[in-house]
């Protein structure tokens, strides 16, 4: 609410300063006023452009009229089937530089842009901004992302499509096998820290992502993380506080079962990944640039409480 008045304060003042300066002045004032772009990155089962990223695409560009949206697309140009297939089945790594790929061709984004990823998407946001970066992510939201990873698989939906069911057994089948690691997606991200050497042997995507291959041979020359994430301006990974389709739903904001206990959860201020700042989480933190947010309902559940839109109004659309 309070996030709402100021904004509409904010704009009725600049509104109200353009129409008593000069022409010139206007003109400086209208490009100033732009909104900066944003890029979406969808989860699992959903493609660019579904109803619901859609619907939620519209009520964005109604809030900031003229912002340049862009949600991205895996495989580039392919029907909704492919890409729906595309989140169960693929090698993570290639996913996250055809994201690359995508995004730094598109002339809208060349100054920089805010990102949202939902769920498996923030993964591959995350991807982009530790290892590509160009152009530059300024805000990363990050709705349900299983940041550090997930020790059971993602629940296929009632009912469930075959796509999901065939991925799931294969993953039963020997989810750190080489097959699994680098053609199913929800592998290159299952860290299940019972079997947390296999996972150090076995794993790239995650274990990079999050610097952890530098616990691999001890040299510190594998897995460093990229860049990490100290760059970004704000990152504000978001909890769903009922969720019950990611394990732990903490993974979200980088918590995980213990190694020993899986009763027992470990926070993030816990975990040597940030108290040894591998990807910039503590010096992101320190600097007052972290915010770890939450929203009330079950995973996805953007709608309740209006809890995207609210996080939308509050790091998104800068100028
Ligand atoms: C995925 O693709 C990358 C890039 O082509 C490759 O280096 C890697 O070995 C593949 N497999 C995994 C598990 O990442």
């Amino acid at each position: 609410m309070i996030t709402r008045i100021l904004l509409a304060s904010c704009l009725w003042t600049s509104s109200l300063a353009a129409s008593i300066v000069s022409r010139d002045q206007l003109v400086l004032s209208t490009i100033e006023t732009k909104h900066r772009p944003l890029v979406i990155w969808h989860g699992l089962g959903d493609t660019a452009l579904s109803d619901g990223i859609s619907e939620f695409i519209d009520d964005i560009k109604t809030l900031y009229p003229g912002i340049y949206v862009h949600s991205v697309q895996v495989p580039e140009g392919g029907t909704p089937d492919e890409e729906k297939k595309a989140g169960f089945y693929g090698n993570a790594t290639e996913q996250g530089e055809s994201g690359c790929e995508q995004l730094a061709n598109i002339p809208e984004l060349s100054n920089g842009f805010d990102a949202m990823g939902f769920s498996q998407g923030g993964l591959f946001l995350r991807y982009y901004a530790q290892y590509c970066n160009d152009p530059p992510i300024k805000n990363l939201i990050t709705f349900g992302t299983p940041h550090y990873g997930i020790a059971a698989l993602i629940p296929c939906p009632t009912p469930p499509s075959l796509t999901c069911l065939l991925a799931a057994r294969a993953a039963r089948a020997g989810i750190y096998s080489t097959w699994a690691q680098s053609h199913l997606v929800q592998a290159a991200y299952f860290r299940d820290p019972a079997r947390f050497d296999e996972f150090l042997s076995t794993n790239t995507f995650l274990r990079n992502l999050n610097g952890e291959g530098r616990l691999v041979d001890g040299s510190g020359q594998v897995g460093q993380g990229g860049q990490g994430l100290s760059h970004l301006e704000n990152f504000i990974p978001v909890m769903f506080d009922a969720d019950r389709t990611v394990s732990p739903a903490q993974s979200a904001h980088f918590w995980t079962y213990d190694f020993d206990d899986k009763t027992l959860l470990v926070p993030i201020e816990k975990q040597k990944l940030y108290t040894q700042d591998w990807i910039g989480l503590k010096s992101l933190d320190e600097a007052g640039k972290l915010h770890l947010e939450h929203c009330p309902g079950e995973h996805m559940d953007l709608g309740t409480g209006d809890c995207a839109m609210n996080l939308v109004k509050k790091w998104v659309g800068d100028m």
